[in-house]
């Protein structure tokens, strides 16, 4: 009796306690947290458990020197970036830069929904901000290759770089087509023809990973050896009246869709996650708050589904002064379409002010789960769910042997030979590794910090040879000459000195300084002080190479007659052994120009295809020299 009525309790006692366990399951089954859910589905799960607030934490950028691990967890911020030369200690090492990373992002696994960060950081020639990193020549030496090949495979590299540090995200490439050799960020741009930018856009499978076919045109990474790119600055930046940084862009649709568009929308087909917005204008129009560029064209038209996201302040300068109307500038930016703001320093005035904009009825709640939406498919997308917290697994990729040869393989395909000899019967280079004496001269023949330029371990760039590891051009030629010549170095030369020795010939490197963005902005363009005296004292005295180390064409045309060779190396990073690599022969120049070369400023802006075109040199020009090795035997 007592059994019979026991069994059926039991029973139903089991079926309450598995339904209840049921129902724990389903209250802590989270499925934005499966990776085995479609991302649409876990985007929608994990927005539909969001405030306000955690939305708007997601929209914040905010730069790592203002940030702690509770800032992170209280306001549930969604990305963090390194500006210019902002790292956790000078000279840090991969393993410090990863347990740094990981820091700020265990700030964010532990707010309520524990939705990672994503850390971003400009490695526009390399891994730049950081020590021991390779770095490898500037955008423009990059288009002077003509070798979308080459420049994937250092995309690839830099995404090693960066991961190695912890890091997965990338403000590159730079899609600028600079039209104004003026402008201070000409060198970040790889020429002033759209069709060779667009080719240069292949550096976005190389830092995400080849997009596989059925998937172009959605934002794509390929795990966690690959970074996320950012395509930038949307758009026109390179078009500026006079080159000026930041200025006005005057162009109509069809100077706009030809010239500074097609790097674009290459950059969607093939993947790229985020695109940053410019801090110059269109016709008047800053482009932070460009709604019919930034939502309708570039959303809407050209279906981009990755996040946009704004430049360093760039809300802030919608006004003039910059930050004049922090209201205005956050409504006109938010509203234009800008999905992540670099804020990057006031995280509260920030958050307050576009909080209050939405609780206003200012900013539509529409237009924040766009932004958050975008945001949190590119999060999906790179598995940062799944992979938050990086390891030392790659720490050793940071400036590999590997890389480092790369980078000396892009100097060497990167320079452009601009003079050889006074006629072709009687070249100059190759320079032959045996001789007695030669000199080798000027400001930028031993300095690491000029040769790398601006972006590098910090945003102007460094001088010296203690900044960083790499190879000066001048111990580049002391190891390449034969044991026997002896190598004289002198970087500012006085006439007697060169009188004094019997020189077979001097090499002659000098150059523009280090700058970056508005700093870098030029109306002489001219050869620094110091070399102009040098190529003066030297050359017309022995036979002498130049070399000349800048971001642009700079005015030459007053030395050339006295000049035997000219080399155009633009800004080739720590690899300078690439350079005399070319310079002895063991490789034949076939670099070509990626800008026109000016005879004198006043012709600018100049580019191919101008009516009236009379450059020193034209676009595409390069000599060439062939069986150098011959050569020099036949001598
Ligand atoms: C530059 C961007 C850069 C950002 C972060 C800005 O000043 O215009 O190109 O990505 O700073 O360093
Ligand atoms: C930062 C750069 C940034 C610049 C913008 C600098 O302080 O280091 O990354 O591009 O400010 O003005």
């Amino acid at each position: 009796m007592k059994s019979r009525i026991a069994i059926p309790i039991l029973g139903l006692v089991l079926l309450f306690s598995a339904w209840e366990t049921c129902i724990a399951q389903e209250r802590d089954y989270l499925l934005y947290k499966d990776p085995n859910k479609p991302i649409n589905v876990r985007i929608r799960d994990l927005m539909s458990r969001m405030t306000l607030a955690e939305k708007i934490g997601q929209m914040t950028q905010l730069d790592r020197k203002v940030l702690t691990a509770d800032i992170m967890k209280d306001y549930g911020i969604g990305s963090v970036l390194s500006g210019g030369g902002s790292v956790p200690k000078s000279q840090a090492t991969a393993r410090e830069w990863v347990d740094m990373v990981n820091e700020f992002q265990k700030g964010a696994l532990s707010s309520r929904l524990g939705i990672p960060m994503i850390y971003g950081i400009d490695a526009v020639h390399g891994h730049n901000n950081v020590y021991k990193a390779t770095i490898f020549p500037h955008n423009v030496g990059l288009g002077a290759t003509r070798d979308p090949d080459l420049v994937k495979r250092i995309g690839a590299a830099t995404a090693l770089e960066v991961r190695a540090t912890g890091i997965p995200y990338v403000f590159a490439p730079c899609i600028a087509v600079c039209r104004d050799p003026r402008w201070g960020r000409c060198y970040e741009s790889y020429s002033e023809d759209p069709q060779i930018v667009k080719q240069m856009t292949e550096i976005i499978p190389g830092l995400q990973g080849d997009i596989p076919p059925h998937k172009a045109g959605i934002p794509y990474v390929g795990g966690n050896d690959k970074v996320v790119a950012c395509a930038k600055h949307f758009v026109g930046d390179g078009g500026t009246t006079k080159g000026i940084n930041e200025n006005n862009t005057v162009a109509d649709w069809h100077t706009l869709l030809s010239i500074h568009m097609p790097g674009y929308y290459h950059s969607i087909i093939k993947g790229v996650s985020t695109i940053m917005v410019s801090y110059s204008s269109l016709n008047g129009v800053k482009m932070h708050a460009n709604h019919d560029l930034v939502t309708n064209f570039l959303k809407g038209t050209l279906k981009f589904r990755g996040f946009v996201i704004s430049d360093w302040q760039g809300i802030d300068r919608i006004t003039s002064p910059p930050h004049a109307n922090y209201t205005h500038s956050v409504l006109t930016g938010v509203q234009a379409g800008i999905d992540m703001i670099m804020v990057p320093l006031n995280h509260t005035e920030f958050i307050d002010t576009l909080t209050s904009l939405v609780n206003n009825n200012f900013i539509p709640m529409t237009r924040i789960d766009d932004a958050v939406r975008r945001i949190l498919r590119v999060k999906f997308t790179m598995g940062l769910f799944e992979n938050p917290l990086a390891d030392y697994r790659l720490v050793n990729q940071l400036g590999s042997q590997a890389h480092r040869d790369l980078a000396r393989e892009a100097v060497r395909k990167s320079l452009v030979l601009l003079k050889n000899g006074a006629n072709a019967d009687d070249p100059v280079l190759p320079l032959p590794k045996k001789a007695s004496r030669i000199l080798v001269a000027g400001s930028h023949a031993n300095n690491l910090g000029y040769q790398c330029g601006g972006w590098t371990i910090t945003w102007q760039g460094v001088e010296g040879n203690n900044v960083t590891l790499g190879t000066t051009i001048l111990d580049a030629i002391t190891a390449s000459v034969d044991p026997s010549t002896e190598v004289v170095y002198s970087e500012s030369p006085t006439t007697e000195f060169l009188e004094s020795n019997n020189f077979s010939y001097s090499i002659v490197v000098v150059g523009e300084l280090p700058y970056a963005e508005t700093a870098g902005d030029s109306m002489n363009l001219t050869i620094s002080e110091a070399g102009i005296e040098t190529m003066s004292n030297v050359c017309g005295k022995t036979k002498c190479v130049v070399v000349l180390i800048s971001g642009r064409p700079l005015v030459v045309q007053p030395h050339l007659s006295n000049i035997d060779a000219l080399v155009a190396a633009w800004l080739p990073g720590t690899e300078g052994q690439g350079v005399a690599d070319m310079l002895f022969g063991d490789y034949d120049f076939r670099g070509k120009l990626p800008r026109t070369w000016f005879k004198t400023v006043d012709q600018l802006p100049m580019n191919v295809g101008d009516k009236d075109y009379d450059p020193l040199y034209p676009f595409g020009f390069g000599l060439t020299t062939s069986k150098v090795q011959d050569q020099i035997a036949s001598r």
